[in-house]
This record gives structure tokens, C-alpha cells and sequence, in this order.
């Protein structure tokens, strides 16, 4: 007799994916992470666009809408659950976690311990929401207490970044008068505390001083999320299936945004995330 699926069709139906979120194209400095350190994993990837910033949102909202987030993303069956959103990580993590049966995994305990490490005069630079959380200056001085530390909010970030305006000269000069407070500290250490960052690397490049240690905690939360993985015994070991794409927002825009990232053209879905009741 016929097999019912095709070889493809049958090893889709076997892949268990990582559900990896952000609020928009953040998530993709963990996703390369994901692709780097985990071969093997497949990946549902969203982008919460049509609400995007949620750094300068209540703490009511964010947590309102990680459950949604989660609630989904548990529908569609996911393994583990990467919060790669430092906004959502420092004010919903710690009250949503025990909801789930799921591991869910945040950004800012593996960034905070790589940084107190590595690191003396820590500055943080982070969404208005994660600074006012205080979950890095907590998470670091509890790693090392002589640590100091030094918060930063940048609310153009964000913007700047799903706007494509990276590019742009006015983002270089906003850049350095949001740093220069932390560059008046003689930071050795630099926290990318919010996703998005990374992407501004290449900007800030050109006037943090060499000796400035950057620390991008998609490194460290995909490197935990490995460790937990083979202590669950749910990693992978069958071939990768293509990252599926979905975001609340127009699909169009944040496929065009994300390709200067990524290696492939994507293919992005839409769905809209409801009020939980
Ligand atoms: N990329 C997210 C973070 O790490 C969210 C930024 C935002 O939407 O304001 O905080």
C-alpha cells in the first residue's frame, strides 16, 4: 500500500518546533543564534508587528500580551518557548512561567550573568519599560555585587529599527547622545538589553571605544536554551525544517525589514492575536 505523506510531509509532521517572539524584528539576533548554535532546531518565529514598540507600553499590556503570545503559541504545540524581548522577559517571565506547561525561556538572566562576568562598569541600554523594571541592575549585582551599573532608556531605537531608518545620519547622532552618559562612566561592559539592538552594532561601532566589551544576550539565552534542551531530552535530531514566519502586522514589511538579516527570502503569515478573556 501507498504511503499516505510524501518523505517531506512525514518528517514535518514529526518536527517539534522552538517558538522564538519579539515584538518585531528583534528576535532575529536570537533566531541567528537559533540557526548558529542549534542546527537541527526548527523554529516558528513571530513578530507581534501590529503592536510593536512594547518598550514604552504599561507592564499590564506586556503581560497581557505575552499570555497571548503563549496561549498560541502552546496551540501550535511548540517545545520550548524563547522570550526574545527583554520588555517581555523583565515584566512577564517571572508571573507567567508557572502558567504553562512549557519551558519558557527569557533574555535577561543569561545576558545579566554573561555581563557581570565579563564585566565591572556595566552599562545597560534597554527599553524605557525594562530600564524602570530594574531586572538587569538586579540580575547582575546579584551575579556580582561590586558590579556597578549604569541604565540607559532608548526609546527611538526601536522605531528607528521596524522603520528602516538605521541608515540614516540622524540615527548615528541620536546614538551617541543616548551612549554618552555610559561612555562619561568608563564602561568596560555594554548590554544589548533589548533585541533590537544588535542590529545597531555597526553604528555604534563607530565611537564606543574598542576596549568596550559588547554583550548580546541572544548568545547566552540560546546557549541555555541548548543545556535545556539535552536535560529534557527534547532536542533535536532529525534535519531542520524552515523557519515558519508569522507576525500580527503587515507580512510584506517585516519580510523586506528582516532580509537584510537573514540569508533567505522568507516567507511571512499573518495572524491576529485576540484579546485573552
Ligand atoms: N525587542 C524587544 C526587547 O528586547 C522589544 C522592544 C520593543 O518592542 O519596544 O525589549
Amino acid at each position: 500500500m501507498q504511503d499516505r505523506f510524501t518523505p517531506r510531509q512525514q518528517l514535518q509532521a514529526e518536527v517539534t518546533r522552538i517558538g522564538v517572539f519579539d515584538s518585531g524584528v528583534g528576535g532575529l539576533t536570537v533566531l541567528q543564534e537559533v540557526y548558529r548554535q542549534l542546527p537541527h532546531e526548527s523554529v516558528l518565529y513571530f513578530g507581534d508587528t501590529a503592536r510593536v514598540p512594547y518598550g514604552t507600553r504599561s507592564a499590564a499590556e506586556i503581560i497581557q500580551f505575552t499570555r497571548e503570545t503563549l496561549d498560541w503559541m502552546v496551540s501550535q504545540r511548540v517545545k520550548m518557548a524563547i522570550m526574545a524581548c527583554n520588555t517581555s522577559s523583565a515584566l512577564a517571565l517571572e508571573i507567567v512561567r508557572s502558567e504553562y506547561d512549557l519551558p519558557i525561556l527569557g533574555v535577561i538572566l543569561p545576558g545579566a550573568r554573561a555581563a557581570a562576568f565579563q564585566g565591572q562598569r556595566i552599562g545597560v541600554i534597554a527599553t524605557p519599560a525594562t530600564v524602570q523594571s530594574d531586572a538587569y541592575l538586579h540580575a547582575i549585582q546579584e551575579a556580582n555585587p561590586h558590579a556597578e551599573v549604569w541604565q540607559v532608556a532608548c526609546p527611538e531605537f526601536v522605531p528607528i529599527i521596524e522603520n528602516n531608518r538605521l541608515q540614516e545620519p540622524a540615527t548615528l547622532e541620536i546614538a551617541k547622545q543616548y551612549l554618552q552618559p555610559l561612555l562619561d562612566r568608563s564602561i568596560d561592559t555594554l548590554v544589548y538589553g533589548c533585541t533590537h539592538y544588535p542590529h545597531l552594532e555597526p553604528i555604534l561601532r563607530k565611537f564606543v571605544p574598542a576596549n568596550v566589551r559588547f554583550i548580546n544576550p541572544a548568545i547566552h539565552v540560546v546557549n541555555a536554551a541548548t543545556k535545556e534542551l539535552n536535560l529534557l531530552g527534547i532536542n533535536s535530531n532529525i534535519e531542520a525544517i524552515p523557519t515558519k514566519f508569522i507576525v500580527s502586522g503587515d507580512p510584506q514589511q517585516f519580510a523586506n525589514l528582516a532580509a537584510q538579516w537573514l540569508p533567505t527570502q522568507l516567507v511571512v503569515e499573518q495572524i491576529a492575536l485576540g484579546l485573552r478573556l
